[in-house]
Order: structure tokens, then C-alpha cells, then sequence
């Protein structure tokens, strides 16, 4: 996939995780404490992890799987102590080392940590796909055709998140705007869960899919909703 909003999105996005703000998720990410905000979105994210874990089958011996812009490597982790043998590609090369780093002596053998792009299909199908908080940035045009992408890779199921649309998601996202551009993250796109069925539905690639379990997570700060896609 060649969009200009996709590789110029994705290249900012390189940018700003494995410079301007990998110090700040290398935190978020580890036991070390955090206060007010990132406490909040510290629990949000744990918990739609959580999700996803309990969407995946507990044992996951003999499966492959792909993490797909697996920042420091959590849900990875997790899925290798299930039994998988897990493909864990993010843009950002510090966030990968990283994630190398701290993998479970006993699992790093498990995993296979790679910098790049999430839609480099080189490593063949895979039975699973996993996409937390990594396909957000993107417009839903892309979003969705990433999601087909990855779609096309996976045997039996895909996992992603996306940012509602919500009403206190709108009014926050219009606060960030006001900020420095320089301290702003690419922003995330929020899209409507209706306005995401819809074009799940209609996408060419997708029709051998189907919306299964949806979970919306509101963690003051941190609004997240996690998506299955199972074979329909
Ligand atoms: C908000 S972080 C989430 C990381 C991880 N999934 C987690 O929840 O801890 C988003 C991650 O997606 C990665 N990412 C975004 N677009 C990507 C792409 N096209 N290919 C690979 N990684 C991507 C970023 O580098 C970043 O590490």
C-alpha cells in the first residue's frame, strides 16, 4: 500500500517513536511510576490489552502470530507465553531493540523483532494479527486498507483498535490542537464505530471477514476500542 497520506503519516510517525518520544513510551511501558495522566492512560491501555489477550485463544502453541507496530513488545510477550511464535515488527528501531531487551529470557527465541513497516508481507501468513493503538494515526481510508492488508496475511483472525469518535474524544482532540506543534504527537484520527463498520464492509479485500467482538475502553484520558475480525 503507496498512499501519500499513508507513507507521510508513517514517516512522521517513525519520527516521532523512535525520537521525539521514546523516552517518554520507553517509561509508559515499564513498572516505573507515573503520575496523573499517564497513570490513567497506563490503566487504559493495560486493560484493552487484557481485552485483546482474552480474545486470543489461551493456548496459542504451534500458531504464528503478528504483532503489528508492537512498540515495546507487551502484547508480543504475552502472546510468546502462550505458545506462539510471534512476528514483532514496529517502524521505530530503538522501540525494537528495546522491546528485545526486555523480552522474558526463555521467550526471546520465541519472538522474531523486526524495524519496518507492518505491511511487509515477506514473512508469509501468519494464523493471527495484533494491532494496538498502532493503526490510530492514520486516516480511515488507510486504516481500513491497512487492516485489509494485514487481513490478507492472517488465517483466522484480526485484533485492532481504533479511537471512537466521541464527543469528549472530539473536545480533546481540539484542546491538543492548541498546543506547540513541536510538543504534539501525530494526532490520532478518530473515526465513528458505525462509519468503520461500514467500510469494513464495502472493502473489496474484506469480504471473506466479519465484525466479531468490540470493546470500548474509557480511561479518562485514554479512550481505545478494540475490534475482531473473524472469518465470515
Ligand atoms: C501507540 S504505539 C503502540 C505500541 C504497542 N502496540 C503498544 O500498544 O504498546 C504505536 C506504534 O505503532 C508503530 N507504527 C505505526 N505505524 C506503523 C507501521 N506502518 N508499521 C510498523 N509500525 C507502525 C509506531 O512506531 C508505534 O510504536
Amino acid at each position: 500500500m503507496a498512499t501519500e497520506t499513508y507513507t507521510a503519516r508513517r514517516d512522521a510517525l517513525e519520527t516521532y517513536f523512535d525520537r521525539t518520544a521514546v523516552e517518554a513510551w520507553a517509561k509508559l511501558t515499564s513498572d516505573a511510576e507515573v503520575s496523573g495522566i499517564r497513570a490513567t492512560v497506563r490503566a487504559g491501555r493495560d486493560s484493552i490489552r487484557e481485552t485483546i489477550l482474552s480474545w486470543l485463544p489461551s493456548d496459542l502453541t504451534g500458531e504464528r502470530l503478528l504483532d503489528a507496530g508492537c512498540g515495546a513488545g507487551q502484547l508480543a510477550f504475552a502472546a510468546a507465553e502462550r505458545g506462539a511464535r510471534v512476528e514483532a515488527v514496529d517502524l521505530s528501531p530503538t522501540l525494537v531493540e528495546l522491546a528485545a531487551e526486555r523480552a522474558p529470557t526463555g521467550l526471546a527465541g520465541e519472538i522474531h523483532f523486526r524495524a519496518g513497516d507492518m505491511l511487509d508481507a515477506s514473512e508469509g501468513p501468519v494464523n493471527r494479527v495484533v494491532s494496538m493503538d498502532s493503526v490510530i494515526h492514520y486516516q480511515p481510508a488507510d486504516m481500513v486498507q491497512m487492516i485489509a492488508d494485514l487481513a490478507s496475511r492472517a488465517e483466522d483472525q484480526v485484533i485492532f483498535t481504533f479511537a471512537p469518535r466521541t464527543p469528549m474524544l472530539t473536545v480533546m482532540h481540539a484542546v491538543g490542537q492548541l498546543f506547540p506543534k513541536s510538543d504534539r504527537s501525530p494526532a490520532i484520527v478518530p473515526v465513528s464505530e458505525g462509519h468503520l463498520r461500514k467500510r469494513i464492509a464495502a472493502h473489496p479485500e474484506l469480504q471473506g471477514w466479519k465484525v466479531g467482538r468490540t470493546q470500548r475502553i474509557d480511561s479518562f484520558f485514554y479512550i481505545s476500542q478494540a475490534m475482531e475480525l473473524i472469518r465470515a
